[in-house]
């Protein structure tokens, strides 16, 4: 692409150095639903913030490699502010009738949400990476380079324990100590990154309900809303949670707990 602009000269301009011809030309609703173009535009914002959020993968995992747990924070600070965001944007379709999605839905063919290599990225970067999950990407053709990146570097937990080892601590030791360290502040914000992860897929479970209803498909095939509540469960970071039961005597729950 060439650097100059409509009025001939190299002058960066707001439209310009954000590309915003191009972008705000990449939204194609297919049908004549007014609606659809909402449908769009926070599916396309949600892939951008997948990207950002890729991207703030990269230079934790950097950080944690390097042993430098005050920058690990500070990213894993950054990227549970952005999943909030991303959560935040599911509110948009939920003003979204369900007859009025029903109008342009057929337009969506089977294309569906459960394509998305980018979350599927994010989910392998943080250490779901059962084949399984990998499935439906495969059925599209080779894993896509961006999942195959984050399958080839260790998950988040394992860098994490590999990051507490080198600094001769132990998991228990961050909780058991006498004043909390950097390291501690860290497990804390990678939890709160899974619960983060956790309450976009309870409100996107919830938005599916609420517009398609609890027994309907998906258009990528799975059980709809029954397939995605099974989702919520996932943990990245089983360490990490298990290892508040050490407060409370025995893990395992009393014979009568409900
Ligand atoms: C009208 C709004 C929406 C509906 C009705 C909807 C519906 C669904 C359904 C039924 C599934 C299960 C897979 C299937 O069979 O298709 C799914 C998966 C998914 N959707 Fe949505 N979705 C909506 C909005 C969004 C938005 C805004 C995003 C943001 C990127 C998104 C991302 C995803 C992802 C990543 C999955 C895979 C989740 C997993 O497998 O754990 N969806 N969606």
């Amino acid at each position: 692409m060439s650097d100059s602009h409509a009025n001939g000269t190299n002058e960066v301009t707001y439209g310009s150095y954000l590309a915003l011809e191009q972008i705000l030309a990449l939204q194609h609703p297919r049908s004549q639903h007014p609606d659809e173009l909402l449908f769009i535009i926070v599916h396309q914002s949600s892939e951008l913030w997948f990207k950002e959020i890729l991207h703030e993968m990269d230079l934790l995992i950097d950080s944690m490699t390097r042993h430098q747990p005050e920058f690990a924070l500070f990213r894993m600070g950054r990227i549970n502010a952005l999943m909030r965001i991303v959560s935040a944007q599911l509110a948009a379709l939920e003003t979204l009738p369900p007859q009025h999605f029903a109008e342009f839905r057929t337009h969506l063919g089977s294309s569906s949400g459960s394509q998305s290599v980018q979350f599927r990225a994010i989910e392998a970067a943080s250490g779901l990476r059962e084949p399984h999950f990998m499935q439906v990407l495969s059925e599209h053709g080779p894993i896509p380079p961006v999942v195959q990146r984050a399958l080839e570097r260790p998950a988040l937990q394992e860098l994490f324990l590999a990051l507490l080892a080198a600094e001769g601590t132990e998991l228990e030791g961050l909780y058991t100590g006498d004043r909390p360290t950097v390291l501690f502040f860290l497990a804390e914000a990678m939890l709160e990154y899974e619960q983060q992860f956790g309450q976009w897929r309870f409100q996107h479970v919830q938005l599916v309900e609420r517009i398609l209803g609890p027994m309907t498909g998906g258009t990528g095939g799975t059980l709809g809303a029954k397939y995605l509540a099974r989702t919520i469960d996932q943990k990245f970071f089983p360490a990490l949670w298990a290892v508040r039961a050490r407060f409370y005597g025995s893990a395992a729950p009393a014979p009568h707990a409900p």
